[in-house]
Formats: structure tokens, sequence, C-alpha cells
């Protein structure tokens, strides 16, 4: 009796050994924005590709819309281990790293094209690296768009601007661009934008045309300046401790995998830019205001000394390669 009780404990533990040992590794993926964005489609995607490939060894599970956490908490809980992947924009890592506010000065890329040949050439693949010593890895950029200015007045020229509450992401570059301009920026979480516009406790903020779509930010502002004054993009990140943890095959499977996902949210993002501006035009909730070349060359000269501000902190060096992207 004794022996069969100690076969069926060692025939449990063995067992229950395998389960362990057969346990996917789990990728928590969080973010802030909707799924009908173009970081919410490259999440999904890479949850597919993952799920096709690599079934029963990883699985990915999506968070959108700040569910699990808000972009201001999401690097600490990674770190923490309690997330294991997060594409932020590049405007939220200002804690970890002065180099990437690079991507926020203002008028700093004239398109999107300049912005992707930046971060692919060797400035912008040395960037990926730079948040190695607080143990976070840069996986990949991802795009999101260049950034309008809504308001409840029409945004023409620096002028209008004067006075107004600005909602702002957690960058310091960022307050300085609207603080030349006599604005007054506050540094809130993305998920409080609608309420604060809704309720009036904030005039205005900045956003690519899919978050102001998706987030329903233009029924809420009945102006849209087309400013394009700033890029939106984001970095794909994850622990180093986690990343190394990896064996060297599946980190490889899980790379590939993402890379695939990101090409396909960068065209999500090239073709959002146009039709949700589109269906916004189309919402008639809010009117779109274009400059003419003077009042643009208004808003770049008020806003363009935040460079030097930041020259020491990002480096000469790159800002000049970032410039040198425009062609
Ligand atoms: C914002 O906070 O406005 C954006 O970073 C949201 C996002 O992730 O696109």
């Amino acid at each position: 009796m004794r022996l069969l009780s100690a076969a069926v404990a060692t025939l449990a533990l063995t067992v229950g050994a395998q389960a362990a040992m057969a346990a996917p590794v789990e990728i928590k993926f969080s973010h802030v924005v909707a799924e009908n964005t173009p970081k919410g489609q490259m999440a999904n995607k890479f949850r597919d590709l993952v799920e096709e490939r690599l079934a029963g060894k990883v699985e990915v599970k999506v968070f959108p819309s700040s569910q699990l956490f808000g972009d201001n908490k999401v690097l600490e809980a990674m770190l923490l281990g309690d997330v294991q992947m997060a594409a932020p924009s590049l405007s939220k890592f200002q804690k970890y790293t002065k180099s990437l506010q690079i991507f926020d000065l203002p008028f700093l890329f004239k398109d999107m094209e300049a912005v992707e040949r930046f971060q692919q050439g060797p400035a912008g693949q040395k960037l990926l690296g730079s948040l190695s010593k607080k143990g976070l890895v840069g996986l990949g950029y991802l795009h999101n768009g260049m950034k309008q200015l809504s308001a409840n007045n029409p945004l023409k020229t620096p002028a209008d601007a004067n006075g107004r509450k600005f909602r702002i992401m957690t960058s310091d570059v960022l307050q300085a661009q609207f603080e030349a301009v006599e604005a007054v920026p506050l540094k809130k979480p993305f998920s409080e934008v609608f309420t604060l516009l809704q309720t009036k406790a904030i005039d205005g903020q900045e956003n690519t045309w899919s978050n102001i779509y998706s987030k329903k930010f233009f029924e809420v502002q009945p102006y849209i300046t087309e400013s394009n004054h700033g890029v939106l993009d984001y970095l794909v990140v994850t622990s180093a401790e986690f990343w190394m943890g990896l064996d060297d095959d599946l980190r490889t499977e899980i790379k590939k995998a993402l890379d695939e996902a990101i090409k396909h949210g960068n065209m999500v993002a090239a073709e959002k830019a146009s039709t949700d501006k589109q269906a916004i035009a189309d919402s008639g909730r809010s009117e779109i205001l274009t400059l003419t070349d003077a009042e643009r060359q208004q808003w770049v000269e008020a806003m363009k000394p935040v460079w030097k501000k930041f020259e020491g902190e990002i480096g000469a060096d790159l800002i000049e390669a970032a410039v040198a992207s425009n062609k």
C-alpha cells in the first residue's frame, strides 16, 4: 500500500513538473488607445501571429484603452514584471532617458517619411538602446502620425493660444512648446483627456487624427487646426529581464512576429492619417482649419526656440541628424 502511494505521488510530481514546464510564456501587452488605431491594430496583429506560430509556447494578451495600466505607470509595472510589453509614445520616456526627447521638438520633421528615415538610420537605431541602463529594451519604432491642435476656439496664430489650457503628455519639451506661445500646458494621462475636454476643464490638446477620432475628442472640440507641428510615434518596449530570460529561438520568433506586426501597424497609421481625418470632416462636429504659409510660419517662429533650450540634454549632433532626414 505504502509502495503504491509512493508511486502515485511520484507520478503526480512528474505530471505536475511537465505541466509546469509546458506552461506557455505569457506576454501581457498593455496600451492606452482604442483597438481601431495603429497601435491597437499592431498589438492585435502581434497576438494573432504569435498564436498562429507559437501556440502552446507563447501567449499574448492585449489590454487596450488603459484597462491594465496607463502610460504613466506601465514602465514601472514592466520593471516589476507585471506586464511584458507596451508601446508608449516617445514623449513618455523622459524619466528613463533624455535623448528620446528629440521626437518632441516642434517642427523638426517635415513629414512621416522624414521620421521613418531618421528612425531607421544610424542615429535612430542607436536610440533604441537608450533605455538599457534602466533595464528596458527598445524593440522597434511604431508610427502613429503628425499631431494636430484641437481647441474650443479657432487657433490660427500663436496669439490665439495665449492663456489657454492644453493637455500635454508627460514631456518637458511639450511643456516648453506650449509655454512658447504663452499657453498653459497640463500633463495629464491619455485616459482623462476626453472628460477634461468635455467638462471644459481644459481648452484644447494636441494629438494625431487617429487618436482624435477613435477617442471622440472631435465631438467635444469644435476646431482642429491642421498644424502637423510634431510627431506622435511609439517605442515598443520590454524589460531586459524578461527578454533575456527567453530562450534564443523563442526570442527570435517573437521578434520576427513583432517586426511584421509593426509593418502592419505602420500601414494602418498611414491609412488612418487620411481616413480618420476625413471621417472627422464628414461628421460635421468639428471644423478643420488650415493655415496659410504666413500663419504657419508664425507658429514655427514662436516654437522653434524650444530646440535651443533642450539642445544640451538631447545633443546637437542628434538634432542635426534629424534635420538631415528632411533631405
Ligand atoms: C497621448 O497620450 O496622447 C498618446 O500618447 C496616446 C497614444 O498612446 O497614442
